[in-house]
């Protein structure tokens, strides 16, 4: 697979199989992923790899969190959205619901799904140092897009998680990390479910008039 196929048929993994990642395709994935360009070369990164009990422990604790604290995941913004980002997380509905089983409503899949790491054996926690400032999100940006890719090219599904971060302390605690570190995503991994419904959702993608402007 050459870059541009990768670019164009990842998709996020949202059913996995139980079969843990050995320790050796987890390697060779970070050796990839941290080829990531990063500000003055900073690579201000510190991924914490969680497998087997410890995930599933983990998972655990935040689902239960989740429920009491009724947290949902959302577009985490200040002020009103403009209607095409709320259309596009409409789209983004449209494609993974009518894929779920019956009865499963959208917001409890995502949700006690995105907690859960969507069953995926491995949870890869990104932090980042508090000394720095938000600038270096960017980075952490840039090392999540390449490890999505590079797992897609070796055979490894993954799905982002943005959600875990409103579990910090919990995930802070139960991980052991040192108050310095500042917990930014999740990434689940494992091997896809090639028979889940939900991992031959495509989601769309806007056109370029619409997000890019010209200035010559
Ligand atoms: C920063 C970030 C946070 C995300 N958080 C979640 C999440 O908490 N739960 C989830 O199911 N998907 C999450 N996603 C995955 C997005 O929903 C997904 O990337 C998007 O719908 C586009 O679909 P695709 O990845 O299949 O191309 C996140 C993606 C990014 C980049």
């Amino acid at each position: 697979m050459n870059v541009i196929e990768a670019i164009q048929s990842r998709r996020s993994t949202r059913a996995f199989l139980d079969s843990p990642v050995e320790r050796k395709s987890i390697e060779e994935l970070l050796t990839l992923a941290t080829n990531a360009p990063s500000a003055i070369n900073m690579q201000p990164w510190e991924i914490v790899v969680v497998s087997g009990e410890e995930k599933k422990r983990l998972s655990r604790i935040l689902v239960k969190r989740m429920r009491e604290r009724n947290i949902s995941c959302g577009p985490g913004a200040t002020r009103p959205l403009h209607p095409k980002f709320v259309n596009r997380q409409r789209e983004l509905l449209n494609c993974i619901l009518p894929r779920l089983s019956a009865g499963t409503r959208f917001e409890e899949f995502i949700n006690e799904g995105s907690c859960n790491f969507y069953g995926a054996p491995t949870a890869m926690i990104i932090t980042l140092d508090r000394a720095f400032s938000s600038a270096r999100f960017t980075d952490i940006g840039i090392i999540t897009g390449y490890l999505v890719l590079a797992a897609h090219e070796i055979g490894l599904g993954t799905c982002p998680i943005g959600l875990i971060t409103a579990f910090e302390e919990e995930i802070m605690e139960e991980l052991s990390l040192p108050q310095n570190r500042q917990v930014i995503i999740a990434i689940a991994l494992g091997y896809p479910d090639p028979e889940s419904p939900l991992n031959k959702a495509r989601s769309g993608r806007a056109g370029l008039d619409e997000v890019v402007k010209w200035r010559e």
